[in-house]
C-alpha cells in the first residue's frame, strides 16, 4: 500500500541533528545532509534532542545551549534555500527528579512548549521509579514520551510493562529503524506489537547521521501502514507529533494488554486436546 504522492507533513520529535552537542551529527555538513533527506522524504518539522543526563555532570546552561543551537542551524538551514522546521528539545535519561528538573527550566520540553518531555530509559532495564516519575509528571499536567521502548531488553521480554506506563499517563515512541529493521527481527516485532497494541502512538527517526541512522520516516510509514492500517499510521507520523510540538493535547485511544505469541500457541494447542 502506497500513499499517493509520498508522504507529507511528517513531524520528527527525536533527532540528534544538532552539530557537536552528541552523538549525533559532527558537523554542519552532516546536519544539512540529515535536514535535506528529512525535507526530502517527506518530513515537515524536527525536534533536535540531544542526549542530556542530569545524573551526569552539571547541565545548568543546557536549556540555552540547546535553544540557541537549534536557532542557529534553523538559520543556516533556511540560507541553504531548506525550508524544514528545526525545534529545539531533549532526549532526557529518566531522573527520578525529573519534576524539578522541568519547573526549575533546566529540562527542556519537546519544542519548549512547556508540555510533552522526551524521556529514555537504560537499554537494559526499567529502573523502578519510572512508573512513579511518568505519574508525577502527569499528575502535574507533563506528557512523558517514552524514546524507543522496543530498544530496553526488559520492555522486549514483557511489552506490558508498558501498558502500565501508557495507564500511568505516557506516550510510546518507537525508532523508525526499528521498524524497518535495522535493529533486528526481534526489535522490528516488539516495535510492531507496540503499535498494535497502542502501548506505543508515536513513530520518530532518532536520527544520528546521514547515512546509518538517517532522518526519515517514510519507509517505517510504510511499514507502519501494513501494521495499523493507513489512518494510524497518519497518526503515528503526523497528527500525534504535530500536537506534540504544538503543545496541544492529545486524544488516545486505550491501551490492550500485549498477548504474547507464545501464550496464544499454548492456548490454541491446548484448545484441541
Ligand atoms: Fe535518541
Amino acid at each position: 500500500m502506497k500513499l499517493e504522492g509520498g508522504l507529507k507533513g511528517a513531524v520528527d520529535v527525536h533527532t540528534h541533528i544538532l552539530p557537536g552537542m552528541d552523538d549525533g551529527a559532527q558537523s554542519i555538513e552532516d546536519a544539512r545532509a540529515m535536514a535535506r533527506t528529512a525535507e526530502e522524504s517527506g518530513t515537515q518539522v524536527i525536534v533536535a534532542t540531544p542526549h542530556v543526563d542530569f545524573a551526569g555532570a552539571k547541565q545548568a546552561r543546557a536549556a540555552e545551549i540547546v535553544r540557541s543551537s537549534a536557532d542557529a542551524l534553523q538559520s543556516a538551514l533556511a540560507s541553504w534555500g531548506l525550508s524544514i522546521r528545526i525545534l529545539p528539545g531533549m532526549e532526557i535519561a529518566i531522573d527520578p527528579h525529573l519534576l524539578d528538573l522541568l519547573r526549575n527550566g533546566e529540562a527542556l520540553t519537546i519544542g519548549d512548549t512547556g508540555k510533552f518531555i522526551l524521556v529514555e530509559l537504560p537499554f537494559q532495564q526499567v529502573p523502578a521509579y519510572t512508573e512513579s516519575v511518568v505519574f508525577s509528571l502527569s499528575s502535574a499536567g507533563y506528557i512523558p514520551v517514552i524514546a524507543h521502548p522496543e530498544r530496553c531488553v526488559e520492555i522486549e521480554r514483557e511489552p506490558n510493562l508498558m501498558y502500565q506506563l501508557v495507564r500511568a499517563g505516557a506516550i510510546g515512541q518507537v525508532n523508525a529503524g526499528s521498524l524497518t529493521g535495522a535493529f533486528g527481527r526481534s526489535t522490528r516485532r516488539v516495535a510492531e506489537a507496540l503499535l498494535r497494541y497502542r502501548l506505543a502512538h508515536v513513530i520518530a527517526s532518532d536520527g544520528h547521521s546521514p547515512t546509518s541512522r538517517p532522518c526519515r520516516l517514510d519507509q517505517a510509514f510504510h511499514t507502519a501502514l501494513q501494521v495499523m492500517g493507513r489512518d494510524a499510521a497518519l497518526r503515528a507520523v503526523r497528527d500525534i507529533p504535530g500536537a506534540i510540538v504544538r503543545g496541544e493535547t492529545v486524544r488516545l485511544e486505550d491501551p490492550e494488554r500485549h498477548v504474547s505469541r507464545r501464550w496464544f500457541m499454548f492456548w490454541s494447542v491446548g484448545g484441541h486436546r
